[in-house]
């Protein structure tokens, strides 16, 4: 294939993609649309430069622009998070954190880190991540009510030691109580690190509590509800570096050469240009939308919401209807995930429940009004798939999704459904979509 033929195939199903993103409704909680200028930066010749090493510090030349750049992006992370301590290369989330534990930990070193299964993230020490592969992980879980079970963090806290307690979460729909969590830590003396990638737009918004004055070390992901490019932040607080006043550079090691090469400079300045967008009054405004429209869209779903997401119990519906409700909301045009649910009933892979949020469809300009709609049409989509519940026999269900899928794609009513989630999603703006 010609490189042109090549290039043409890129750009068409990129438009393809655009298209999806306009007329349809984004709601992956963790999922969020950037401005023009964002984009612009992420699109822009900074990508052709190789600065291994951080600012005055770099393996090769012509690194005195990406200097001024990198600077930049950490001079306003500080002045965001108000930290006297801040990276900006970690590609993303994952390796942040690695980088992070890392720094912390020696390998095998216990570190603790909510379950999966109650809404934690891989990287804090689930089965198969870096961090239980190379650390001893330990996982506490929420209750029965879906929220922190601090008595079970406390004693496992005691019984294990944990070098690191990792603070933060990736489906779970209730404020962070980050006092307590500095109790526990202090009993120990764990690291305590808040992973704040769900929420630092509520944070940076003063919809959420910092966790700043609280934790050592402070990771965020950049493209979520901070609406910034896909990449991350790690943050030293004061009170982190008088823990180890060492931490600096332990974590600029872990980065390069412990886990990096590198820096992704077009990301470091689209990043750059997100946290000039975040330091904005309008980015306030955003972050209250955002818990708005998720409090109402949660109450409308029969929930409720102190954050950015909705996590949503399908049981009402029948047995494992995560999958098929994933399915059939897309079939209408609305992105979700399906997702376990505290104490899940049915099975990991085919769970129990969806994830959802506002973060992107607020970047459009929605409001609770919307809200109120969009919750009629999630509720008429999960309608047409009650009584298509997964099979209790596992050797059953492949075979049973498969018919299901073609059940859901012919059905008329979400057919019906899609038209009216398109005609409403088109008339609103995208950041960054002509
Ligand atoms: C709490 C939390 N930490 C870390 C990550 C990892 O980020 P990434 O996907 O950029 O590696 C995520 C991503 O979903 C997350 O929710």
């Amino acid at each position: 294939m010609s490189s042109h033929v090549a290039t043409k195939k890129v750009f068409k199903l990129i438009a393809e993609e655009a298209y999806r993103q306009k007329y349809g409704l984004e709601m992956i909680p963790s999922e969020n649309y950037v401005s023009a200028d964002v984009l612009k930066a992420l699109g822009s010749i900074l990508t052709n430069k190789y600065s291994e090493g951080f600012p005055g510090r770099r393996y090769y030349g012509g690194n005195e622009v990406i200097d001024k750049i990198e600077n930049y992006a950490v001079d306003l992370a500080k002045k965001l998070f108000g930290v006297p301590a801040a990276f900006v290369q970690s590609y993303s989330g994952s390796p942040a954190n690695m980088a992070i534990t890392m720094a912390v930990c020696e390998p095998g070193d216990v570190v603790m880190g909510l379950a999966l299964s109650s809404g934690g993230h891989l990287t804090h020490g689930a089965h198969l991540s870096f961090s239980s592969i190379f650390y001893s992980a330990v996982n506490y879980s929420v209750g029965k009510d879906w929220k922190i079970d601090f008595k079970e963090l406390e004693t496992l806290a005691k019984k294990h030691k944990p070098k690191l307690i990792w603070v933060g979460t990736t489906a779970y729909p209730f404020k962070l109580d980050y006092k307590k969590f500095r109790k526990i830590a202090d009993m120990v003396n764990a690291t305590l690190v808040a992973d704040c990638s769900h929420i630092t737009g509520l944070i940076i918004g003063g919809v959420h509590e910092s966790p700043v004055p609280y934790v050592d070390i402070v990771m965020t992901t950049t493209h979520k509800t901070l609406r910034g490019p896909r990449g991350a932040m790690i943050l030293i607080t004061e009170r982190g570096l008088r823990k180890d006043p060492e931490m600096k550079g332990k974590i600029e090691r872990a980065i390069i050469p412990g886990i990096q090469g590198g820096p992704h400079n077009h990301q470091t300045a689209a990043i750059a240009v997100s946290l000039e967008e975040a330091l904005k009054p309008s980015f306030k405004k955003y972050a209250a939308q955002i818990a708005k429209n998720a409090s109402v869209l949660a109450k409308e779903l029969g929930t409720v919401s102190e954050t950015h997401l909705i996590l949503l119990s399908l049981t009402k519906y029948g047995y494992g209807m995560g999958y098929q409700a994933q399915y059939a909301l897309e079939e209408a045009g609305i992105t979700v995930n399906k997702n376990t649910i505290p104490g899940e009933p049915a099975s990991p892979f085919y769970p129990s429940g969806i994830r959802l949020g506002t973060p992107a469809l607020t970047s459009r300009g929605m409001k609770g009004s919307d809200m109120i709609k969009i919750a009629g049409w999630i509720k008429r989509v999960l309608e047409e798939i009650r009584g298509l519940d997964l099979p209790k026999e596992q050797d059953k269900r492949k075979d049973f999704l498969k018919e299901v899928k073609k059940e859901i794609h012919k059905n008329k009513n979400l057919k019906i459904i899609r038209k009216e989630v398109e005609k409403f999603a088109g008339k609103f703006p995208v950041p960054g979509i002509k």
